[in-house]
Order: C-alpha cells, then structure tokens, then sequence
C-alpha cells in the first residue's frame, strides 16, 4: 500500500499542506527543525491514531491556531491510500472548543470514506512501521512500551485483536475496581467471577495472538540478524513472557526461573489450535482463581496480558544487560524488518515505512540492507539532513522533497549524474 496524497491542516508547525506523494522511496530532506518529523508523525498517528513523541493529543495542533482565541480549532489530517483492494481516503479530526463557562474541552474524530468511524476502526486501513533512533530505548525501557509496541503491531493487523484489548482493559479497570470494594468494604464477592470470566476469556484471546506474533517475529528477525545483518556473526532470540500463570520470584528480571517458566508457556501457547482458546482459557482461569485472596489485598490483578513481557538474547545472553549499543541496534533493526515481512504475510502488503534519520547511524553493511528493503517496499518516507549520504542510484529512484518551514517542495534533482 502507498499514501497518494496527504493534507494536513493546523497539525503542529503546518498550517495547510497539501501533498502528492508517489510510490516507492520517498525522500524528505532539509535542515533541523523545518517538519520532516512532525510529516512522519502525522502519517504514523493516521494510522495508528497514536503519537511517537507526543505526550497529549492537544501538543499535535498548530500553536498559532491555538492561540489565536477563535471559538473553535480544528486540526485535519486527510490521507489518500492506495491498496491493493482500491482507494482510501483516511481522515482525523482535533477538535478543541472554548467554552464560556468551563474551560475548553478537546476530542477526536475519525473519518473513513467521509463517513464517521469509532477512532480504533480507523486504524488498520494505513499500516505503518516506523523507524526512530530512539527505537533502541525498546530494549532497555519499561515494559509498558514493549507491550505498547506489539499491541500497535497487532492492531493494524487485526481488527479482532484490537477489539479484545479494547474490552480486556475495560474489564480489568472494573475489577481491579471491584478488587479494591472488596478489600474496603468487604461486600461484591458474589460478582467478583463475573468479572474474571471476562477477563479470561479476552486475555486468552490476547495471549493466543500475541504467542503467534512472537513466534513469527522470533523466527524471521533471527534469520535476518543471523544472515543479513551479522554476516553469520551472531545469533539473538527474541522471547515472549506471557504472565498466565505465578512464577517463581527471582534475582533479576531475565536471569532466573521465573523467565524460563514464561518462556515454556510461550511455547505452549503457540502449540495450541488456532481460534480455539479452551485450553488456554482454561490454564489462564485456574492460574487466576489461585490468586484471588492475593488480588483483593492487593487490589489489583495480578496475572493477565497486561504484565506481559518480551526481550532479546543475544549469543544466550540478555541483550539490554549485555549488549553493546550497536548490537541493541542490530536487533531493532532485526526486529522491524520481520515486522514488516509479518504484515506482509497477515494482509499480502507490505506497510508503509517511515525512517526518521535512521540511516545515518548506520554502518555501511546495514545501511545497504536498509535501503534494499525500503526500495522493495510500496512505500518508504525517510528523512534526513544530508541527502548526500545517498547513493545516486537510491536518488535516482526516489520522490525528493525539500522541507523548510513547514512547506514542502519538490527537491531539485539531487543526484549527480557522474556520481557512484
Ligand atoms: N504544535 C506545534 N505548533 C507549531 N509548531 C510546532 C508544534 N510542535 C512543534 N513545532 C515546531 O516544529 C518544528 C520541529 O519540527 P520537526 O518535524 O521535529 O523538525 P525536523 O525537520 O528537524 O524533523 C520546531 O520548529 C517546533 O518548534
Ligand atoms: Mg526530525
């Protein structure tokens, strides 16, 4: 799939853009802070409606507009999509109205062929993956943001997986609710299977796809390191940690039992029969009721997707312990190249690739990698400073666009004819 086209209206340094992209390497260049970042963000957030490197969605509106005291501001992003099952038009809406009497308020709307959607259908209709410097923080960060990562993954994906997460984080804030009038008061026992019922039956459902994933993930990104990025060098595996049942408590995080313990349960996860989460649900539901007394003291549940976990080894080792920087990079790279060869085979295209000034940290050998796979993809926008550090061939090929000041214009032609 590729964007066509691409308007953006009051979305950060934009006031209005209007742009035609083609298919194939997209090249974005310019000086610091001109807005090719922000470009990539409003194209990851249409397709995931989630922002990279925002903390609120109100920071993604234009500030003029902001305060320009008008009644109301609204903030469009409007994307033309090319599939393989026809043409798309993607739309989001930032809406923030002053009131007179309480403050302003700010909500979202999503648009899919003009007609208004829930915002989580509209993701999977653009699929995205996205490349930052800073991915590297995935390996040695909380984590909440790997499961942040494999839950936007999915998403895209699957339409049913996201709905289950909807509905599981919906259950379990309510009976982490219950858990606590529980402990207080003592009375809502007798509801108390209500909520676990649901609870497991969504988590199953969350556990299953996410060990099909990982299965995936951990099988390509490994060929890939092994083959394409470490010259038969080095050899990582990436491991789920699925919290179905109580584990051993351990020394470290990646050093003890308790890991091996999730580590078998990934495997048994995915040998189960596909759409059939009996047994799972079953596992899942024993493992729960045993810890009952342990979650009203607590009020909260202890067991469920919403622990889960995943990490990297690299040569047997944990690489955010271990590993170099370069070698953490490695295996990011690894694991977003399988990524794309994951939805690649789920939806029989590959995403659009966005990489924001990640080719200039690589070395040569990964950098050639890089390219080949962005020039092989429908679609791939990447950024940088320095468009020198292109070869003319890759110039050659790609769309060139100049960014300053929050215009875009087509680039000159960037390639020297004489050059390698
Ligand atoms: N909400 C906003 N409204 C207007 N300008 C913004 C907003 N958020 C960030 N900016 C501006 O956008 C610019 C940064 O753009 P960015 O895309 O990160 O640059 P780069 O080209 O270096 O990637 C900065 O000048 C910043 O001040
Ligand atoms: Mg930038």
């Amino acid at each position: 799939m590729y964007i066509s086209h691409l308007s953006l209206t009051n979305f950060r340094n934009y006031g209005r853009l209007e742009l035609d992209f083609k298919s194939g390497p997209v090249l974005l260049y310019g000086h610091n802070a001109q807005g090719k970042t922000n470009l990539l963000e409003a194209i990851y957030y249409l397709a995931t409606t989630r922002s990279p490197h925002a903390d609120s969605d109100q920071q993604l509106l234009n500030w003029n507009a902001n305060e320009a005291d008008e009644p109301v501001i609204v903030g469009r992003l409007v994307a033309q999509v090319v599939t393989k099952d026809g043409t798309q038009l993607l739309e989001l809406r930032l809406i923030k109205e002053q009131k007179l009497q309480n403050g302003a308020s700010f909500r979202r709307e999503a648009l899919v062929n003009r007609r208004q959607v829930r915002l989580m259908d509209l993701i999977g209709h653009l699929r995205a993956t996205l490349f930052l410097p800073e991915d590297i923080q995935l390996i040695t960060g909380p984590p909440a943001n790997r499961r942040r990562y494999v839950d936007i993954t999915l998403c895209q994906v699957d339409p049913t997986y996201c709905r289950n997460l909807a509905g599981y984080n919906k259950v379990l804030e309510q009976r982490n609710a219950l858990l606590r009038q529980i402990n207080e008061s003592g009375s809502g026992r007798d509801v108390l299977p209500i909520f676990t019922d649901k609870l497991i039956t969504l988590g199953s459902a969350i556990f299953a796809r996410r060990a099909d994933l990982f299965a995936y993930l951990a099988r390509s990104a490994q060929r890939i390191h092994y083959e394409d990025l470490t010259n038969r060098q080095e050899t990582i595996r990436l491991n789920y940690l699925p919290r179905l049942e109580e584990t051993q408590p351990g020394r470290s995080r990646e050093e003890n039992e308790a890991v091996e313990e999730m580590m078998a349960l990934a495997d048994w996860l995915h040998e189960q029969p596909t759409g059939n989460h009996k047994s799972i649900a079953m596992r899942f539901g024993e493992a729960v009721d045993g810890c009952t007394e342990q979650d009203i003291a607590r009020s909260s549940t202890s067991l469920g997707p919403h622990r889960d976990d995943w990490f990297f080894q690299v040569n047997g080792r944990p690489l955010a312990a271990y590993g170099s920087r370069g070698q953490q990079r490695s295996a990011m790279l690894a694991l977003k190249l399988a990524e794309i060869a994951w939805m690649k085979a789920e939806t029989g295209e590959t995403p659009v690739l966005l990489l924001d000034e990640v080719v200039a940290e690589l070395d040569e050998r990964r950098r050639a990698l890089l390219l080949q796979v962005t020039q092989n993809a429908s679609q791939a926008i990447l950024t940088a400073t320095d468009p020198g550090m292109f070869a003319a061939s890759f110039l050659q090929q790609a769309q060139t666009l100049h960014v300053a000041g929050g215009r875009v214009s087509s680039g000159v032609p960037l390639a020297t004819p004489a050059g390698p």
